[in-house]
């Protein structure tokens, strides 16, 4: 069957435009059914009306705490009727109530090799600590910040002169193919969770 796929983002978009890309080139069992965006004017809210998807905004400025709001937006999400939600570039934690509801059923990208250095400014924290190697995540999300079980990863070594925006760049390059990988494996049903873990079941071939 057909998975529904509901983006959530908060910026440029170039994560949600790569997964449009690899659908369009190979499509994933699944359709998207909408974005929701946190604040006005994102990137992936005009990659979404080119690509004729609907856009819910949740624009966090119009609520006048963090329960407000994430009854909004879990009502928006609920609205959409997903069956698989996408964080590509989503920067805000969901509650627990959201969580609970699409137990997973919710991916979120991260820009470092979880567990290490959850929440902003993943980059510069990497940097800062000096470690060699880096990478991204595609990980289960639960209400927790970056924390869930992990599903794909994909690493670099960090050159020994690097700054954080060329770090940034060399680790989108990295999501642009590691997101897409996720979301397939999902509509795939391949995905299985057993506590911490997730298991990549082997492609069926009939
Ligand atoms: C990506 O690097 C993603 O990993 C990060 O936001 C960026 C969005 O880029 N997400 C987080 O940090 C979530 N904790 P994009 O808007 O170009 O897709």
């Amino acid at each position: 069957m057909e998975t529904g796929i509901l983006v959530l983002a908060s910026g440029r978009g170039s994560n949600f435009e790569h997964l449009l890309a690899e659908h369009a080139r190979r499509p994933f069992r699944a359709r998207f059914v909408g974005l929701i965006v946190d604040r006005s004017n994102t990137g992936a809210e005009t990659i979404a009306h080119r690509a004729g998807i609907p856009v819910g905004t949740i624009d966090f400025a119009d609520f006048p705490n963090r329960k407000e709001f994430d009854a909004a937006l879990f009502s928006a999400a609920l609205d959409f009727n997903p069956g698989l939600i996408v964080g590509a570039g989503f920067m805000r934690i969901l509650d627990s109530v959201f969580v609970g509801h699409f137990a997973h059923r919710i991916l979120n990208l991260h820009p470092s090799l979880l567990p290490a250095f959850p929440g902003l400014h993943p980059q510069r924290q990497a940097l800062d600590k000096g470690v060699k190697v880096s990478g991204c995540t595609v990980h289960f999300m639960d209400s927790g910040v970056d924390t869930g079980p992990i599903i794909l990863q994909k690493a670099l070594e960090i050159p020994e002169e690097c700054s954080e925006e060329e770090l940034t760049e060399m680790i989108r390059n990295l999501e642009h193919v590691l997101l897409p990988q996720a979301v397939r494996l999902f509509c795939e049903g391949r995905l299985r969770v057993d506590g911490n873990r997730v298991r990549i079941l082997e492609e069926m071939t009939y």
